[in-house]
């Protein structure tokens, strides 16, 4: 295994070399590259690089490259070295073979809600006497969306919950009737009668539905933001119960204006009453 890394890296470090012989500074200072890109969370998010666009064909002892965002660097590569900041440990990465041929896209796995934001790349390259110059390659825009869906099942079926991503730590619920969110799941909490979470995969079970976990799931992750929404509706379809359920899911909002207007109605005819009687 350690021989043909070796090897490997030998053969990244000659096509480095045989690339060229001369930075063209003409392009170095030419205008700043920008792209936007859109990922929902969970997924590999690959934000496009190409040195070889950049900077021709150039002499590079080492392909070195570095991704930054406005705060922190992301992840650094320079010969055998390899540096990831520790928010991405584990989840970022430049194919090695492809960076020797010019590609410097760099990979976020399982991509967050919170890694959403400016990522820059750069190219450190050995200039005259032995200066070294960071020549910025490429500027990504990183959006990453959450999931929403809805989901609709009859009493005593089960739902499967998609989670998204290992960093999905918390499942809170708001019940149709209810203001309040309460906790569903946390990550470590062992099965029980009803919640089941795949041995495997990032997706929970909720089994036998009942008309009370008629709501709004959210699926949080370590920061607390929102990786997914799902809006669930336990339902007998095809049956007079159908009708009472409906009626008796009026939203609060709506319950609320009814009975203050009920309320006015009765304070009005109240006031009127008083009235005809001091009359
Ligand atoms: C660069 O590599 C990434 C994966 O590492 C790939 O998705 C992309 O298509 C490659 N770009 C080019 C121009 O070959
Ligand atoms: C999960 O189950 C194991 C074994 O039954 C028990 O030791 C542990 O305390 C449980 N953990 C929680 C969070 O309930
Ligand atoms: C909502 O409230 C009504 C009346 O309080 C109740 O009959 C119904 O079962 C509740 N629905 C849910 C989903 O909890």
């Amino acid at each position: 295994m350690e021989t043909v890394n070796r090897r490997h890296w030998f053969f990244i470090f000659i096509q480095c070399l045989q690339a060229g012989t001369l930075v063209d500074s003409s392009l170095l200072s030419s205008a700043t590259h920008q792209l936007s890109i859109t990922y929902m969370a969970g997924q590999e998010a690959i934000l496009p690089c190409s040195w070889k666009s950049r900077l021709g064909e150039v002499a590079l002892p080492t392909c070195h490259i570095q991704w930054v965002t406005p705060v922190d660097t992301v992840f650094e590569q320079w010969g055998e070295e390899k540096w990831q900041a520790p928010e991405f440990e584990g989840r970022v990465r430049v194919p090695e073979e492809k960076l020797g041929s010019g590609n410097c896209s760099l990979i976020i796995s399982d991509v967050q809600i919170g890694d959403a934001g400016r990522y820059d790349s750069f190219m450190v390259v050995q200039g005259a006497r032995s200066k070294r110059t960071r020549v910025f390659i490429q500027g990504v825009s990183l959006f990453v969306n959450d999931h929403k869906s809805y989901q609709s099942h009859r009493p005593g079926e089960d739902m499967v919950l998609q989670l998204h991503t290992r960093h999905s730590v918390r499942v809170v619920f708001q019940g149709r009737n209810s203001s309040e969110w309460s906790d569903v799941w946390m990550r470590g909490d062992n099965n029980s009668q009803r919640l089941e979470k795949h041995l495997l995969h990032e997706q929970l079970t909720l089994k036998r539905l009942k008309p009370s976990d008629e709501g709004i799931y959210k699926v949080l992750d370590e920061e607390g933001l929102s990786v997914s929404t799902v809006q669930l509706t336990v339902e007998e379809r095809f049956t007079s119960h159908r009708v009472e359920e409906r009626l008796e899911y009026v939203p609060t909002g709506v319950a609320a204006k009814r009975s203050s207007s009920a309320l006015h109605t009765m304070l009005v005819l109240l006031l009127s009453f008083r009235a005809l009687h001091f009359l």
